[in-house]
């Protein structure tokens, strides 16, 4: 005997009196609702519930089994992973670090666990991009055979005409080849909403440069099947299990195809494409 105190546990064991489960303010964090002091304010204003049960202060939770909603959205609690929905504001870089010293996404966003952006956006363009340390999910989503839907408004100069939207909507010549068939409309006189499923690099401002309406304004407003009006600009909240569910649809690997009859795109093999540098 050394008469030394017993040495606390360490941080990733459960205490003795968690054991059978977390703190669900420990979950809530982890899941990118805040820290645990905000999280635990969450449960004090009866805004979480588990199982269908508002949770008290002090609740444990089995990840593994127990449903934890927050404010009736059903959240990801699985151990380790966080998705981030931010809206990116204009002049913000969408790397880890920049040598300019331009403020990073990364910054906008909890800095532990580490996250990644999933695909670019322009310094100069706005709105919706996701984070993540999920690799297999980015890994899909940056994949050009997924072809995941990405929607823009786009603010141009000029008043395109139909035959401008008409180029936009079949296929636009670029140095790097012809763009593939579009969803365009026009919403206001030169407010066009542009619908893509590749990403190539700077891809909306080059199509729209070359029919003649360079871009003014650049906001991304949907990502599959995510998109959020109420997110203001710098903003971010966790994806919620249902939208962590649609997006895991939208890029799962389908069986492969009879040769005859091939139309979906089948598993990915190899590394990202050229969605990587500048998402399109
Ligand atoms: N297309 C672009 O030109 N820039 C972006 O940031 C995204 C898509």
């Amino acid at each position: 005997m050394t008469g030394l105190p017993p040495l606390p546990p360490l941080p990733d064991e459960p205490e003795p009196g968690e054991r059978g489960g977390e703190r669900l303010q420990k979950v809530l964090a982890r899941a990118g609702f805040g820290s645990r002091r905000v999280c635990e304010d969450l449960i004090a204003e009866g805004r979480v519930t588990v199982d269908g049960e508002v949770a008290v202060l002090g609740r444990r939770v089995d990840v593994a089994v127990d449903a934890v909603e927050v404010d009736g959205a059903r959240i990801a609690v699985q151990e380790g992973l966080v998705h981030y929905l931010l809206n990116k504001p204009r002049g913000v870089v969408s790397t880890a670090s920049d040598p300019a010293g331009r403020p990073t996404v990364v910054e906008l966003v909890p800095g532990e666990p580490r996250v990644h952006p999933v695909g670019r956006l322009d310094s100069d363009t706005e709105g919706l991009l996701l984070l993540t340390n999920d690799g297999d999910l980015t890994h899909r989503l940056t994949h050009p055979s997924f072809g995941v839907e990405k929607e823009y408004l786009v603010e141009v100069s000029g008043v395109p005409s139909r035959g401008a939207l008409r180029q936009l909507r079949e296929g636009v010549e670029l140095e790097d080849g012809l763009t593939a068939p579009a969803r365009v409309s026009l919403t206001h006189p030169n407010l066009v909403r542009l619908t893509i499923h590749e990403g190539r690099n700077r891809q909306v401002r080059r199509m729209c440069e070359a029919v003649g309406h360079p871009v003014v304004r650049l906001v991304r407003t949907r990502i599959g099947p995510l998109s959020d009006r109420r997110l203001g600009p710098g903003e971010w909240r966790a994806l919620t299990i249902g939208e962590l569910r649609s997006l895991e649809r939208a890029v799962a690997v389908r069986p492969p195809t009879p040769p005859s009859g091939a139309t979906g795109p089948g598993p990915p093999d190899g590394p990202p494409g050229d969605d990587v540098p500048g998402e399109g």
